[in-house]
């Protein structure tokens, strides 16, 4: 039987470190808010929100550099790209096709997702998919962010605009017929959308502009209409919810139990729900990986981000149980439980 195995990971962030020290010259916030709240100290932004190259694609094309040293494949050999992200560099096309050219791949398909703090887990279930139907043999999927040219830094915006950081991770997803190999063993997704406005940006969009002929008015920008907007405890509380359910239904789907599990990665959406999470599944504080202090939420590479980093630090081996989940904007949620 083929199995999905995870042949190369990467990750990459801007240089520029910004700490909540920082933050709170441009807002009425402080280290202790962040700190106690969410569990962030620093984040990182692109150095200048002005500057035009360090795009979602192309720190998407830094991770996915790194990804492909690790198994030493080279750009010809990817045969389909996933890329998740909710900060594209352009409002179309999606960016799978701008990473496609950046990388010189061959004109394979390019695959955009839109499922936000879920976006990784959904695009590693579809590549799994694609590799168990043999249709692709080496895709290249993609969780990339930047946040930091679309937050509302006034204080209007500060419940919001703390928690976000950009980067990006990639994952080399191969086929693989060797019975020693790691797999993806389960994976779920799943969609709740009647609370899509807790947690959006509303502009531009056909459902909210003002006019028939813009999508975008100066009223918008003005009125700050086109920053995310959250229902912060809203949210909290369905994501403590939603992420054991969908954490032992992955378990169930392919007979595993919390006990087997070697390391559980959380999306980084804050600390405190990670916490909350790891304390309702009885699992020791060493089988969950963390490191939104450092990185902030960076949406859709927050997972890969920090499984790279996990792997990195020697805290994620070959043959190890790990269970990969997200909750988030949609409301969407869900997970992968792989051998890696
Ligand atoms: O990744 C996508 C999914 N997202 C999430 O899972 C996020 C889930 N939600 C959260 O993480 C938390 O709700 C937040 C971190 C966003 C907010 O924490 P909270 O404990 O729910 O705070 P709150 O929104 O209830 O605000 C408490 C107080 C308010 O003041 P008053 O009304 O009590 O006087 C806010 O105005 O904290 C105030 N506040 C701040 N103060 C200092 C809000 N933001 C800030 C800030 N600095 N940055």
């Amino acid at each position: 039987m083929t199995k999905s195995i995870i042949k190369g990971i990467g990750h990459y962030v801007p240089e520029n470190i910004v700490t909540n020290d920082n933050l709170s010259k441009l807002m009425n916030t402080n280290d202790e808010w962040i700190t106690e709240r969410t569990g962030i100290k620093e984040r990182h932004h692109r150095k200048n929100r002005n500057d035009s190259e360090e795009t979602t694609a192309f720190l998407a094309f830094k991770a996915s550099q790194k990804a492909l040293k690790m198994p030493g494949l080279s750009a010809k050999d990817i045969d389909y790209i996933v890329f998740a992200t909710l900060s594209p560099d352009y409002y179309f096309p999606g960016c799978g096709v701008l990473l496609q050219e950046m990388l010189g791949c061959d004109t394979i398909g390019a695959l955009d997702v839109r499922n936000q703090c879920s976006g990784f887990v959904y695009a590693m279930s579809v590549a799994n998919a694609f590799i168990k139907s043999k249709m692709y043999k080496n895709i290249l999927v993609v969780g990339a962010e930047v946040h930091s040219f679309g937050l509302d830094f006034s204080d209007a915006g500060r419940g919001v605009s703390v928690i976000f950081g950009d980067g990006a991770g990639a994952v080399i997803l191969s086929a693989s017929e060797d019975e020693n190999a790691g797999d993806i063993l389960s994976t779920n997704m799943h969609s709740e959308g009647k609370y899509a406005d807790e947690l959006c940006t509303k502009f531009p969009g056909s459902k909210y502009g003002w006019s028939d002929r813009m999508r975008l008015e100066p009223e918008n920008v003005t009125d700050a209409e086109i920053y995310p907007v959250m229902n912060g405890n809203f949210v909290f509380k369905h994501a403590v919810t939603r992420f054991p359910e969908t954490m032992l239904e992955a378990l169930n789907a392919a007979g595993k139990t919390v006990e087997d599990l070697d390391m559980f990665i959380p999306h980084q959406a804050n600390l405190r729900i990670a916490q909350f999470v790891q304390q309702k599944m009885g699992l020791p504080e060493d089988k969950v990986f963390n490191n939104i202090q450092k990185y902030g939420n960076t949406t859709a590479a927050s997972i890969p981000i920090a499984l790279s980093e996990a792997i990195e630090q020697g805290k994620v081996n070959r043959g190890d149980l790990v269970l990969l989940s997200a909750f988030g904007s949609g409301f969407t949620w869900g997970s992968v439980l792989f051998e890696f």
